[in-house]
């Protein structure tokens, strides 16, 4: 908090000496450019609505709206636009994913109506009073879980990313996603709380020589995938609840799993299996799918954790600057290494980078936001941001991540994005 005041009273200082005034006259005139606008621009409206200062408006001469008694509350219906958007697959039906709209987030938590959504077949209708979780395999005592079962464990809740290993798949081979919620989108990041999986595991008891767990959803796609049992008894979860209240049914309703800071497809949703093993399981997921091409001809299998990667998601190609003058750069950090150490950004396609006001909290394999403030003088500008982890892991431009990876891959691009600002004020997506 300290470093942004810092920053921010730099920005500042930077516009007054340009200005060749002193401060308390740069506030005047700033404040007075901002009230001529107000009154010459809305002066029509003014006199056509009558809610605009000195008058008082109508939302205050009479009785409100009905209290929400009964009713599941929604946004304001000003906010009609905050929605996910996607596509499904015209050749798989019930397969597609619909994307978080990050360019109207805050702050670091998805609420629930808006965490990003991929099923590949559909969306199950499960009554959760006939839903069961069974363990078997290399167990010494194989069980079935009902719900009631798992709600009497004891729980646990922490604060995660959720990102799809898809997200921005395809930015390798053009700057092709027109906004953000498009090339970011399958990314959110929720209070997950349910059962810490090496609790189910203490009780089933897991025989020597298990290296392995299958897990299999419900749905018609009966999604499988392997985790490595390290994984399973570090920090994974069976999770029933997100950010307060029951999962939705797009997002694993009434059970799902969840590896913190592994490719979303691995916390597998509407789980009813977990199959104990010595080997990994090899299903379609994890042999045709979710593999990564390298330009040898070989695939990179079992890449489970999203390495760091960041965005800025204030300005972004879905907004326009209106004019010249102060705005604050704003967007998120993750990583699956654990925790965002440092953000830089940039606004002259990286050729100077300043460090990033992180928000506290900066949770382990948590969205992480970061603000930065900025003078727009005009001019064409081209803004960048770079996280650093923990594991001292820094993101890599685009052309970095090319040569290690080649051309042939889908999955796991966290290459520096790149919005270019006209001087229009017009924002794009670029490869700089
Ligand atoms: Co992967």
């Amino acid at each position: 908090m300290k470093n942004e005041n810092k920053a921010m009273q730099g920005e500042f200082a930077d516009s007054r000496s340009a200005q060749r005034v002193d401060g308390r006259r740069t506030f005047l005139r700033h404040s007075a450019a901002l009230t001529a606008g107000l009154v010459a621009g809305e002066a029509a409206a003014q006199s056509a609505t009558g809610n605009l200062p000195p008058n008082v408006p109508a939302w205050m001469k009479g009785e409100g709206g009905a209290l929400s008694d009964g009713v599941y509350g929604l946004p304001s219906p000003f906010e009609k636009n905050v929605v996910r958007r996607g596509r499904g697959d015209q050749v798989m039906p019930g397969s597609g994913s619909a994307m978080t709209p990050l360019q109207s987030s805050r702050g670091m938590i998805t609420p629930n109506g808006l965490v990003f959504e991929r099923s590949h077949a559909g969306i199950p209708r499960i009554d959760p009073a006939q839903h069961r979780l069974m363990v078997h395999g290399m167990v010494r005592q194989p069980m079935i879980f009902t719900m009631d079962d798992l709600m009497r464990l004891p729980s646990v809740s922490r604060i995660h990313f959720l990102e799809c290993s898809g997200n921005g798949s395809r930015e390798w081979r053009t700057p092709f996603a027109k906004s953000v919620q498009v090339s970011h989108g399958l990314l959110s990041c929720c209070e997950w709380t349910g059962v810490a999986l090496s609790t189910i595991f203490e009780e089933a008891g897991v025989q020597a020589g298990a290296e392995w767990v299958l897990a299999e959803g419900a749905d018609a796609s009966a999604m499988t995938r392997s985790l490595p049992m390290a994984k399973a008894l570090e920090d994974a979860m069976l999770v029933y609840a997100q950010n307060g209240e029951a999962l939705r049914p797009e997002n694993g309703y009434p059970l799902r799993l969840f590896l913190p800071g592994f490719e979303g497809n691995m916390s597998i949703k509407w789980l009813r299996r977990l199959k104990v093993g010595a080997e990994p399981f090899m299903s379609r997921e994890e042999t045709s799918k979710y593999t990564d091409s390298l330009p040898d001809g070989t695939a990179r299998l079992f890449t489970f954790s999203m390495d760091a990667k960041s965005v800025i998601t204030y300005p972004a190609p879905d907004h326009k600057l209106a004019q010249r003058g102060f705005y604050e750069i704003s967007g998120l950090a993750w990583t699956g290494n654990g925790r965002i150490r440092r953000v830089d950004v940039s606004t002259d396609g990286g050729r100077n980078w300043r460090e990033a006001a992180l928000q506290e909290p900066v949770l382990s394999r948590a969205l992480t936001r970061f603000r930065l403030p900025w003078q727009w003088d005009g001019k064409p500008a081209v803004l960048q941001s770079r996280a650093l982890d923990e594991s001292g892991y820094v993101q890599p431009t685009r052309s970095q991540l090319v040569a290690q990876r080649g051309m042939n891959s889908n999955y796991h691009y966290n290459a520096i994005q790149s919005w270019a600002v006209a001087a229009s004020g017009e924002i794009s997506n670029v490869h700089a």
